[in-house]
């Protein structure tokens, strides 16, 4: 037996959802970069779940069924009435909130592809409605319905901060929305497969997947990365901040990763929509500091930043709380992760690995009584 830690560079499926080969990125063929100029994220979301773009009719088709399934049950909003709602993180009450989704929908254990896609519809038309509605309730604040004449960027934006937002917040959403969709097999579209593989519903398949997201070695590395910077407070304090943690060996959040050697090609499109958007709302600090941390990370170690890096800085200059940004992620994911579970369905078999035994052998069993 050979045993690979942390399965690095084990090939564990076929997939046609998405691609990482020589550090680029592609969704179906199609390269990240164009999708991140060009596509909202509804396209992305067609694309990834029937491995072609729609035509404009198809969008407009999944627009409206995404727009009419927004609508989140009372029983979950009730549910968040009832938490120790100053100390729950919003992952684990969207954890659990996508948990009671499944116990509401009559077509939960339907396993026939129509049932499944229709829930997919519902999971990511509701996903985005369960974050903002919690984030509001925990504040004293009533949810906000989302309109059905509002891009799913734009809806998120309006739900949760309850205004309209401006056309640069939208593009950066939307684009932040893009580049977080799919991501070959990371860790939790894996977790996602391995249950679903057990011909677990929907629900247990995605419930399971926002709770490998959770981590901060995998989506919660975006709200490390903002605490980080919070920390550090201002630029003249970068320095001496990053040379502490290279000399405790501590872990900079938002740099490095498993697979991209030269660097996570979504980071670039973060970048920049960082700088404009902390520059638009007078805040350039937050971009500021990061440039610099990037500056001595990387002269230090070949460690380029990753998605999670400047997708902190922007999140926070749209006004947006820091726990909220890996359920952000978890709202654009949750396409890939269903992309991945009819994927699965299609053409299943149970994954089950093995591991190597290290622990003691030939024990003898002595009764409780007798044991020292
Ligand atoms: C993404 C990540 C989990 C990949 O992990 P991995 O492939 O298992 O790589 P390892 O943790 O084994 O790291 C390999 C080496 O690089 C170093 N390294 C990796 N990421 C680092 C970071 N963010 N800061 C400092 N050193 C880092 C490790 O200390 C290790 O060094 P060593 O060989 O001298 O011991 C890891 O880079 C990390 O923890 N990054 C920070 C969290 C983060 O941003 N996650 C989001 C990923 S999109």
């Amino acid at each position: 037996m050979t045993v690979t830690r942390g399965l690095e560079g084990i090939i564990a499926t076929t997939s046609s959802v998405s691609s990482i080969i020589d550090d680029n990125l592609t969704y179906v063929g199609y390269n990240i970069d164009d999708l991140a100029e060009h596509a909202s994220f509804e396209e992305v979301v067609y694309l990834l779940w029937h491995r072609k773009l729609p035509n404009l009719e198809q969008l407009s088709e999944i627009k409206r069924q995404l727009a009419e399934n927004a609508k989140i049950p009372q029983q979950v909003i009730d549910h968040f009435k009832t938490y120790p709602i100053k100390r729950v993180h919003p992952m684990a009450a969207l954890r659990t909130a996508v948990s009671l989704l499944g116990l509401f929908d009559e077509e939960a254990d339907d396993m026939s592809p129509e049932a499944n896609y229709r829930k997919a519809i519902r999971l990511q038309a509701q996903l985005p409605i369960i974050v903002t509605s919690f984030a509001r309730i925990r504040k004293g604040l009533e949810p906000i319905e989302p309109r059905t004449d509002l891009s799913m960027a734009a809806n998120f934006l309006y739900t949760l901060l309850g205004e309209e937002p401006n056309e640069v917040a939208v593009e950066a959403f939307n684009k932040a929305l893009v580049l977080h969709a799919d991501h070959e097999l990371n860790a939790s579209t894996f977790t996602a497969r391995v249950c679903v593989a057990t011909l677990s519903d929907v629900y247990s398949g995605v419930t399971s997947a926002i709770g490998a997201l959770k981590g901060p070695l995998h989506g919660g590395a975006n709200e490390a990365v903002m605490k980080m910077l919070s920390e550090i407070g201002e630029v003249e304090n970068v320095e001496s901040y990053i040379n502490e943690k290279f000399a405790n060996k501590e872990k900079i959040m938002g740099f490095g990763h498993r697979v991209y050697r030269k660097g996570d090609p979504r980071a670039k499109h973060l970048k920049k929509m960082s700088e404009k958007l902390t520059k638009l709302t007078g805040q350039p600090k937050w971009y500021e500091m990061s440039t610099k941390i990037e500056e001595l990370v990387t002269a230090r170690k070949p460690l380029p930043p990753n998605v999670d890096f400047y997708s902190a800085s922007m999140y926070h200059s749209l006004g947006i709380d820091h726990d909220l940004f890996t359920p952000i992620f978890a709202v654009s994911r949750v396409s890939g992760w269903l992309a991945h579970i009819l994927e699965q369905y299609e053409n299943n078999r149970l994954i089950r690995p093995r591991a190597e035994y290290v622990g003691p052998e030939k024990q003898i069993y002595i009764p409780v009584e007798q044991r020292g």
